[in-house]
């Protein structure tokens, strides 16, 4: 097929006419549940984007743990860098891309921490193994050999027992509120669809735009 050939847009690459949308929330979870039908791993991850304390961007994947209206929720030790650079600038980006789909969702927005109880609910729902992980691990921090870490798995293995193993109070999640959110879809030749919303503050309503690829 050559570039001048007519274009067609068939309904298995495009999955319908996401640009109707008027609002991102909901075609948000729309494409999140396709995209958990599509992607074999980790239909979840995320790259977060924050800024370092040199002005440097800063990258590194995180799983989505929650969404909703409010925004898009993550979880991790709050002493790590990504969680330094959080409380000193607590701005952030996502970017998903879903490769089965040929899809990617741009967000950008300010952050908080989630609430305790959240932060709870969601350590209590880990597997044992990961809650003694995050107890083990001084993320981002130098370590001296995987045995070091394997000693302070086995301590705190021991130390908890078979008793409920508590939230570490280093451990924690945040809550990306989206003043942006792009949505993506590969079409053919290059002729990509872009949809973005947009608010000026998380109260505002929100404005659609169709953007060139
Ligand atoms: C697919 C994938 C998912 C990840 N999910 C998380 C996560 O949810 N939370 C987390 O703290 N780190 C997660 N990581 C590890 C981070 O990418 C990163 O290595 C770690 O959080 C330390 O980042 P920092 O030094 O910038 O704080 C994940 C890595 C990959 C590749």
């Amino acid at each position: 097929m050559s570039d001048t050939a007519p274009i067609e847009h068939p309904t298995w690459l495009t999955g319908g006419d996401f640009t109707e949308a008027d609002e991102p929330v909901r075609l948000f979870a729309a494409w999140f549940a396709e995209a958990k039908r599509a992607e074999p791993v980790n239909p979840d991850a995320m790259a977060l984007a924050t800024v370092g304390s040199d002005g440097l961007p800063n990258v590194r994947m995180v799983l989505l743990k929650g969404f909703d209206a409010r925004g898009f929720v993550f979880y991790t030790n709050v002493d790590s860098v990504k969680g330094h650079e959080l409380t000193d600038a607590p701005k952030a980006a996502l970017t998903f891309y879903w490769k089965a789909l040929q899809r990617q969702v741009r967000a950008r927005g300010t952050v908080e921490p989630v609430t305790k109880e959240e932060a709870d609910a969601y350590f209590a729902s880990r597997s044992r193994m990961a809650q003694i992980g995050a107890w083990s691990s001084r993320q981002s921090s130098p370590l001296e050999s995987r045995m070091a870490f394997e000693k302070a798995i086995a301590a705190n293995t021991a130390k908890f027992g078979i008793s409920t193993v508590p939230r570490p109070p280093f451990w924690s999640g945040y809550r990306v509120m989206p003043v942006e959110i792009e949505f993506w879809q590969e079409r053919l030749y290059r002729l990509h669809d872009r949809i973005a919303f947009t608010r000026p503050d998380l109260q505002a309503p929100w404005t659609k735009t169709r953007l060139y690829p």
